[in-house]
């Protein structure tokens, strides 16, 4: 790239990203991964660590369960929860293994996922074969075109001896936003609880989970909502609340499901405490105004990428949000995607994230509203390069 055509670049890039700690020389489309921290929200996290440091001993023992659920407050109304069905967990990871430590499960049991679920759920269920638990992986095309066939395929992995359903709400690989409402009302027809790892969700779809109706629902809220890394919402229904417990046994134990969880040692609440001003950030922005945005930044940019590389945009508009795939023109092997996303970053000063789906390879790109569309040909232009 010429000088001058990289400086009109950048400069277009700052004016997109201001307000957010996101490095503006990098055209930074990795949101899910992470996250990223808009400074207003920042800037609340830092005003609540020197609250917190004014008096610890104030804020862990007098102040503490009004502040939990003054946040709780907040975040049942973002997802359509009633409060008593929600605990805060340190992450998404933290959430699933609680999840599946707690459900009764023995020898013969099956747990049933896709193979678009996390890693880290797949390799939390392989833990359980100690105890015969077997994990069984359905799989579901990116290129699924409607609600009856993403439920069959889904459900065409149910046994007698299955035992839990694992499903995303979108996943991590692919970007697909599942249908959790139908898949909930088929597994449950089934006999089958479901647990809906929805890490990317809050903030990312509108969400009400009173209409889902699932047994277990886990959501981060440092991804999309934006407060600073790391903090979690597990919502259970009330039936299986007697049965889930932390994974560490601490303050709150034996005094009830949200009393066990609310009350788990010491750790720091700055990034929980900090979610109101993160949801009150993207309430003045108006969250379908943003949604729409995201969703036309991914979607157009995953165009110009797939024009680019002469490949296609994988996973239908109708099953997306704001994350978009991109088939790469050939398989990468997982250490050349390694090594690929890191001259990316280092070279190309664009930062998405390579992934892979039943044999062939893609581009994961987020929209934010810090992304502008050059960071998109940026994306093309790298990857042309790279992949030629
Ligand atoms: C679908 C899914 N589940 C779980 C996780 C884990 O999130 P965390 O590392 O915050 O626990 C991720 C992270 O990207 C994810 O995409």
């Amino acid at each position: 790239m010429a000088a001058g055509v990289q400086e009109t670049a950048d400069s277009e890039t700052s004016a997109a990203s201001s307000g957010w700690l996101v490095d503006p020389t990098v055209a930074y489309l990795n949101h899910g991964g992470f996250g990223a921290l808009p400074a207003v929200v920042a800037a609340a996290a830092a005003r609540i660590r020197l609250e917190i440091e004014a008096d610890p001993t104030d804020l862990f023992t007098r102040q503490w369960q009004g502040r939990v659920d003054a946040v709780r407050d907040r975040v049942a109304q973002l997802l359509g929860a009633v409060r008593s069905d929600l605990v805060f967990v340190g992450n998404a990871t933290t959430g699933t293994a609680t999840v599946l430590n707690s459900v009764p499960l023995r020898d013969g049991d099956e747990i049933l996922t896709t193979d678009h679920r996390y890693p880290a759920v797949a390799n939390q269920a392989a833990a359980l074969a100690r105890r015969g638990v077997r994990l069984v992986e359905a799989p579901v095309p990116v290129d699924v075109s409607s609600v009856d066939a993403i439920v069959a395929a889904v459900l065409a992995g149910v046994t007698d001896r299955t035992r839990l359903l694992v499903v995303d709400h979108i996943a991590s690989p692919t970007g697909l936003v599942f249908p959790v409402r139908e898949l909930v009302a088929a597994s449950h027809a089934a006999g089958v609880p479901v647990l809906i790892d929805a890490a990317h969700a809050p903030g990312q779809i509108d969400i009400d989970l009173g209409a889902i109706g699932a047994d277990f629902w886990v959501g981060n809220l440092h991804k999309w909502v934006c407060s600073p890394r790391a903090c979690a919402v597990l919502h259970v229904d009330p039936r299986w609340q007697e049965h889930i417990s932390p994974l560490v046994t601490s303050h709150g134990y034996g005094g009830g499901f949200q009393p066990s969880f609310d009350r788990v040692a010491t750790h720091d609440p700055t990034p929980l405490f900090a979610v109101p001003a993160a949801l009150d950030f993207w309430r003045e922005l108006g969250w379908d105004d943003v949604r729409r945005r995201q969703h036309t930044l991914a979607t157009d940019g995953a165009h110009v990428v797939a024009d680019r590389l002469g490949t296609r945009v994988a996973v239908a508009d109708e099953f997306t949000a704001a994350m978009r795939l991109v088939q790469l023109p050939r398989p990468v092997t997982s250490e050349e995607a390694v090594s690929m996303g890191y001259r990316l970053t280092t070279e190309h000063k664009v930062t998405a994230y390579i992934t892979h789906h039943q044999g062939s390879s893609y581009v994961r790109m987020c929209g934010q509203v810090y992304n502008a569309p050059e960071h998109y040909e940026r994306l093309a232009a790298a990857l042309a390069l790279e992949l030629g």
